[in-house]
């Protein structure tokens, strides 16, 4: 529900508790109910935590904004709640720039708005948010968005301001100032914020640890959930909800959409419907990462053999992925442009494809900046995407930031080629149609080389195939 639309239920009135109400579905309350709900509660005791872990590297981040932006005001807002339809809502979640500014994830308040203000030298920095109401409010009771009677527990100011160790004001006192620079609205401000976070400090680096691991159980329980998935009409809907369970479980959920996607639904680059039947013979695409609830996220793909066992045009294809991939992983040094990952894996994939004869010119020709790209029918997207609380994080750095960028230590980016042969391509012979490979891993860049944060998940057709017989017991 959008906040403007919050009074789904009749507003009551100690003047006349039995006014007509303009909803369908709600009673307005009547007197005996007004004149009671707000008395009879216990005293809660103020909860004053310890710093959360990552309060300090959210300070860390800060000062490097406000020493970037003296003398302005900036503001970043969490964002609001999102209609779903009527008076329902899509989970929450708060823009990932406040996020990474202030610690505040999973559990952040919709609305919040965090405002650095300029000083002699540089800024104060308050956080504004809607404190819980107490109970003699309508807010306690009758809001159905915020109301804690609705709801559960929200925080107090006093509890957000030791648990982030910020400054805390209510949202009642925040009030924009001409002038101020605010973020989606200010390019400058949104690409500094967005480009903070190409290198990742030590908790961010912990946190996609974790995610990568529990995203790794995940796994295990898909190649699990096979049998149920074959028997299943929608098989890939029940390997969406098996990671979905483990997601939730053990994290705060996914970092986007899982792409499960079974025979030739594997050629459908973000297929997320996940309707289809899981056939056995046919390989099953499965995309997904679990979302810390620091709202960090992994984000991993394995191509699985639905019975078992590749057979030997998929091997082929298969380990032809897995070669990009490792020649990607090789050409990533501290030094190196971004791109020169994405073209190593292109290299492979455009000299391997040449081989088979689907080219209509040579690799080399297919390599050509200007006049080739044959070989991009089979693999259009790019081979790698910094990875952090968004899954495409830092997606408002500039070019020469991103993909022109240098590799640095901290960065942490996906290796993600693959080959696409769909279902009706007369291109390639009738034995690769239908056939979708991708083979994606987390990397974190560091001094001495990449680490590849997934290489637990096992990645050559060998390796895969051991593990789905492991696992299947
Ligand atoms: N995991 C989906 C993507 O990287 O686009
Ligand atoms: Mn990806």
């Amino acid at each position: 529900m959008s906040t403007a639309d919050r009074d789904t239920i009749a507003e009551p009135t100690t003047e006349t508790p039995v006014e007509a109400t303009t909803t369908n579905r709600k009673q307005p309350f009547p007197r005996g109910f007004l004149d009671t709900i707000s008395t009879g509660w216990a005293e809660r005791p103020e909860s004053v935590p310890a710093p959360r872990p990552q309060a300090s590297f959210a300070a860390t981040r800060r000062a490097a904004v406000s020493a970037a932006f003296p003398g302005a005001r900036l503001v970043i807002p969490a964002g609001s709640l999102k209609q779903r339809s009527n008076d329902t809502d899509y989970p929450y979640r708060a823009h990932s720039a406040f996020a990474h500014l202030t610690g505040w994830a999973a559990d952040a308040e919709p609305d919040s708005v965090l405002v650095f203000e300029p000083t002699d030298g540089g800024h104060d920095v308050t956080l504004y948010f809607r404190e819980r109401a107490d109970r003699t409010t309508t807010e306690f009771y009758a809001d159905a968005t915020v109301g804690e009677f609705w709801i559960g527990p929200r925080p107090s100011l006093a509890g957000v301001a030791a648990d982030l160790d910020i400054a805390t004001e209510h949202l009642d006192r925040y009030v924009g100032v001409d002038g101020e620079l605010v973020l989606e609205e200010d390019d400058d401000l949104t690409r500094f914020v967005s480009e903070l976070r190409l290198v990742k400090d030590e908790f961010e680096i912990a946190e996609m640890r974790r995610a990568v691991d529990i995203t790794a159980q995940g796994f295990d329980d898909i190649i699990r959930s096979l049998p149920a998935a074959i028997a299943h009409a929608r098989g890939e809907r029940v390997v969406e909800g098996v990671f979905h369970r483990r997601a939730r479980e053990d994290g705060n959920g996914e970092g986007y959409d899982t792409i499960a996607a079974s025979g030739p639904h594997a050629c459908y680059l973000h297929w997320t419907r996940n309707d289809g039947t899981v056939v056995p013979g046919d390989l099953i695409l499965v995309d997904a990462g679990v979302e810390a609830d620091s709202l960090y996220t992994a984000d991993i793909t394995r191509t699985l053999p639905v019975s078992g066992t590749f057979t030997d045009v998929q091997r082929r294809v298969y380990e032809t992925v897995r070669e990009a991939a490792d020649a990607a992983f090789a050409a990533a040094r501290v030094g190196v442009r971004f791109r020169e990952v994405h073209e190593a894996a292109m290299r492979v994939i455009a000299e391997r494809v040449a081989e088979w004869g689907l080219l209509p010119v040579t690799a080399q020709e297919a390599l050509d900046g200007d006049a080739g790209g044959q070989h991009r029918r089979y693999m259009v997207h790019g081979t790698s995407h910094h990875l952090g609380i968004d899954v495409h994080d830092c997606a408002q750095a500039r070019r020469e930031m991103y993909y022109d960028g240098i590799l640095a230590p901290g960065m942490v980016f996906t290796i993600e080629p693959g080959l696409y042969f769909q279902i009706d391509d007369l291109t390639v012979p009738v034995e690769y149609r239908g056939i979708g490979v991708r083979i994606e891993d987390d990397i974190l860049m560091t001094e001495d080389g990449p680490v590849n944060l997934s290489a637990d998940i096992p990645r050559t057709a060998d390796e895969v195939e051991a593990w789905i017989a492991r696992v299947q017991g």
